[in-house]
This record gives C-alpha cells, sequence and structure tokens, in this order.
C-alpha cells in the first residue's frame, strides 16, 4: 500500500465523492431547460469529433464516477467491444452500475493505481474530469501506458481550461488542491511515460491531451 493511501486527505476526498454519488449527474450535468443530464452535449460532441473512440476495441474510463461519459461511448462502440468503467469511490461505481446495464460494460471500484487488467490489453484509456484528484500522477500515466497496447491511446480531458479548472476547485474542501499541472509539467509527465503527445489543447471550455503509445 503506497504512502498516499494512508493520507487522511485520500479518504477525505473518495468520501467528498462517495458523498455526492447519487447527486452527482444532477450537480454537474443537469440541463434546467431540458431537465436531461444533457447540459455538455456540445462539448461532448466535441470531445467525441476529436477523440476517435476505438469501435471494435476496450475502452477503460477512468475516475468514471456515475459514468456521465457512457452514454456518449456506447453508441460508438461495436457489439464485441468492452468498456470499463473504474472509480475508486464504491458509491459512484454502485450508481453507474444501477444506471448503465449494458452487457459491454464491466465495473471496478478501485484506485487508478490498481487497475486489474493485463498490460498492454486497453486501446483507450479516457480519464475525463479526474486527472487533477490523482494524487501521484506521473505513476497513474505510467500505470495508464502499461495496460495499453502499442498503439493505443490515452486521453485527458474536461470541459475547463486548466486555469478555470484549478479556480473551480479551490471553492471545495478535500478537492481545493487538486489542481491541473501546467503545460510543461503534463508534456514531460507524458514523454517520460512513453507516450508520444499529439495534441494538446487548453482554452477556454475545453481542453484535451491526446497521445499515443
Ligand atoms: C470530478 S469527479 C468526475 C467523475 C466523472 N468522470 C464525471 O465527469 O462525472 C472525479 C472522479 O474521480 C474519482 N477518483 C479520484 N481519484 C481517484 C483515484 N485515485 N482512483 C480512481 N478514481 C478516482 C472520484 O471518485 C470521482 O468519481
Amino acid at each position: 500500500m503506497s504512502e498516499q493511501k494512508n493520507s487522511g486527505l485520500y479518504h477525505e476526498r473518495r468520501e467528498f465523492f462517495n458523498e455526492r454519488a447519487e447527486r452527482w449527474l444532477d450537480l454537474c450535468y443537469l440541463d434546467p431547460a431540458t431537465e436531461q443530464h444533457s447540459l455538455h452535449d456540445p462539448q461532448f460532441a466535441r470531445l467525441f469529433e476529436e477523440v476517435k473512440v476505438p469501435a471494435d476495441g476496450v475502452v477503460l474510463d477512468v475516475g468514471c464516477g456515475s459514468g456521465v461519459v457512457v452514454p456518449y461511448i456506447l453508441p460508438l462502440l461495436s457489439p464485441t467491444a468492452r468498456l470499463v468503467e473504474v472509480d475508486y469511490a464504491e458509491k459512484m461505481i454502485a450508481e453507474n452500475r444501477r444506471l448503465h446495464r449494458d452487457p459491454r460494460i464491466s465495473f471496478m471500484a478501485c484506485d487508478a493505481l490498481a487497475i486489474d487488467l493485463p498490460p498492454g490489453s486497453v486501446d483507450m484509456a479516457l480519464c475525463f474530469s479526474c486527472f487533477p484528484h490523482f494524487e501521484d500522477k506521473p505513476a497513474v500515466v505510467k500505470g495508464l501506458a502499461n495496460l495499453l497496447r502499442n498503439g493505443g491511446q490515452l486521453v485527458i480531458a474536461h470541459f475547463n481550461s486548466a486555469h478555470e479548472l484549478n479556480h473551480h476547485h479551490r471553492k471545495f474542501g478535500p478537492v481545493q488542491h487538486d489542481m491541473l499541472p501546467d503545460e510543461m509539467t503534463m508534456r514531460a509527465m507524458i514523454a517520460d511515460a512513453g507516450l508520444a503527445l499529439e495534441c494538446f489543447i487548453d482554452q477556454s471550455g475545453f481542453y484535451l491531451i491526446k497521445a499515443w503509445k
């Protein structure tokens, strides 16, 4: 067990997400006009224009929460593809499982550093709206790179710029120090994990890193 998992903050942060699991989609994605979780439909459309999901592959949705991305990814997958939903907050996984019953989905309640899949077995690892919360970011990037097959893709995405996101997190106790590192640090982290960066976008309302193994 690594030092970070013994730290009080690690548990506090996980409880912060557990406590919000059943309300997460309402809190973050509810469009009051339609009363659907469609607030960010245009940004998801852009994300999956920029990122080509491997239709027949294994897609890992790391820090998946209650599965906001699931309805956007499933239509892009063939009947034999797999979507693996991973989150360390067990209540997020329970809510995700309750909402999404497609046989292509499997669920793992575990830390991003402890994903029990064979090395080289993943086609795409997506970190949507979760990267700042990982305590040991270089280790997560290296771990995910190890799970990717050669030619597989790591995607880190947010619907904020790094500056907007870091400002947003400062308002919430246990995640107030959870920051997206600056561009130079992110580039170095990706290179150190043996990945080739294809795309780095950091603009108001949209952040995207695409890197290949
Ligand atoms: C801001 S929420 C986003 C959830 C989801 N991706 C969404 O956009 O609705 C961040 C998620 O990352 C998860 N998370 C944070 N640190 C993690 C870790 N070390 N391992 C696995 N999941 C983690 C949290 O439990 C939480 O569900």
